[in-house]
């Protein structure tokens, strides 16, 4: 019986890996797996493990589900995710005994910068996630790339280097990723990185958990038509998250607002409803579909949405609000 598609936005905040896996282990975590190569060879180098893979790439990930299944890897499981989302929601603080990235996409622009998983804020919670004596790996084949890892790493008091120098260029009895076995055939060096989470205070990145659903009860003289009539889309920025109102649609007794709710560690594109309850108030809530999760930029979004609605006319009282930074006049 294959294994249920594991996702990120589904699994609980955060997640419970000894229920997950039906045994307490140590958890080794590979981010972007790609083939999935070096995750058979955690496999089967650390059979005591409980092993973790996170990919954004679908192809990836069926490729390993279907790899876990053939060969056996009863402790390996693959995660639907990116590094920042995984890392922030799912993980404690100090409960990872080994992370390994191997040759993370470059993103050479400076405006793709903010997606390179070597940055302080991942790095920062990467160190925070990691147990003590802890171990971190890096490989890539980017000259420029090590540069700026290794900069990075020495300005990271939490983790100290295990190598003679800053990285090495081979790493003995290592299995060989697609993208190390390319630079190799290509002539092109490569730099491994290997550091230890040392007993100083690691950075404070708490588990980003989940809200109670924002809700607002709220009456006013204005009819779905008008409210529609009067929408346009708009985008804003909260301290929380970027968040663009993009489409308002018709329903019977509602209206529906398509809504992008960016936030550091994860992006969605959620619905919010508003609906005419019984009596002539108005309320506005989540919808369900897709599955949303309440987060900070979630709150931000409906609040946003209000506050909105109550420029559209002065008579529009909030009754009753379950939403951060939003309550009704006392
Ligand atoms: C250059 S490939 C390397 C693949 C593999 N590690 C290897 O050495 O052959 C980078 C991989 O990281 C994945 N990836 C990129 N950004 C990611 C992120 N933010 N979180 C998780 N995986 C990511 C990509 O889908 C891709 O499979």
């Amino acid at each position: 019986m294959p294994l249920p598609r594991l996702n990120s936005l589904r699994l609980p905040w955060p997640t419970n890996w000894s229920e997950l896996f039906g045994r307490e282990a140590p958890l080794i975590l590979e981010i972007g797996f790609g083939k999935g190569q070096f995750l058979q060879y955690l496999s089967r180098r650390f059979p005591e493990a409980n092993i973790i893979g996170l990919e954004i790439s679908n192809r990836c990930l069926v490729m390993a589900e279907n790899a876990i299944e053939r060969l056996g890897m009863s402790n390996v499981r693959v995660i639907h995710s990116t590094a920042e989302t995984a890392l922030h929601h799912l993980f404690e603080p100090a409960t990872i005994s080994q992370i390994h990235i191997n040759f993370p996409d470059p993103w050479f622009k400076e405006r793709h910068s903010k997606r390179r998983l070597m940055q302080r804020d991942t790095l920062d919670v990467m160190v925070n996630r990691l147990e003590p004596g802890g171990l971190f790996y890096l490989a890539t084949d980017i000259l420029a790339y090590a540069e700026m890892s290794a900069e990075l790493l020495a300005a990271t008091p939490g983790l100290d280097n295990l190598l003679p120098d800053r990285w090495a260029h081979s790493m003995p009895d290592r299995v060989v990723t697609k993208y190390e076995a390319a630079a190799a055939r290509e002539g092109r060096d490569r730099y491994y990185f290997a550091y230890r989470r040392n007993s100083l205070p690691a950075p404070d990145v708490p588990v980003i958990k989940e809200l109670e659903m924002p809700h607002v009860v709220f009456s006013g003289p204005l009819t779905l038509n008008e409210i529609q009539a009067a929408f346009t889309p708009w985008e804003s920025s909260t301290g929380e998250a970027v968040l663009h109102f993009i489409d308002c649609y018709r329903g019977r007794d509602s209206l529906l607002f398509e809504t992008y709710v960016n936030e550091p560690t994860l992006e969605q594109r959620i619905a919010l409803i508003l609906r005419v309850r019984r009596g002539g108030d108005f309320s506005l809530m989540v919808s369900p579909l897709g599955h949303p999760r309440a987060t900070a930029g979630v709150h931000a979004a409906v609040a946003g949405l209000m506050r909105w609605l109550m420029s559209l006319h002065p008579d529009i009282k909030l009754i009753d609000s379950k939403v951060r930074n939003l309550a009704p006049e006392q």
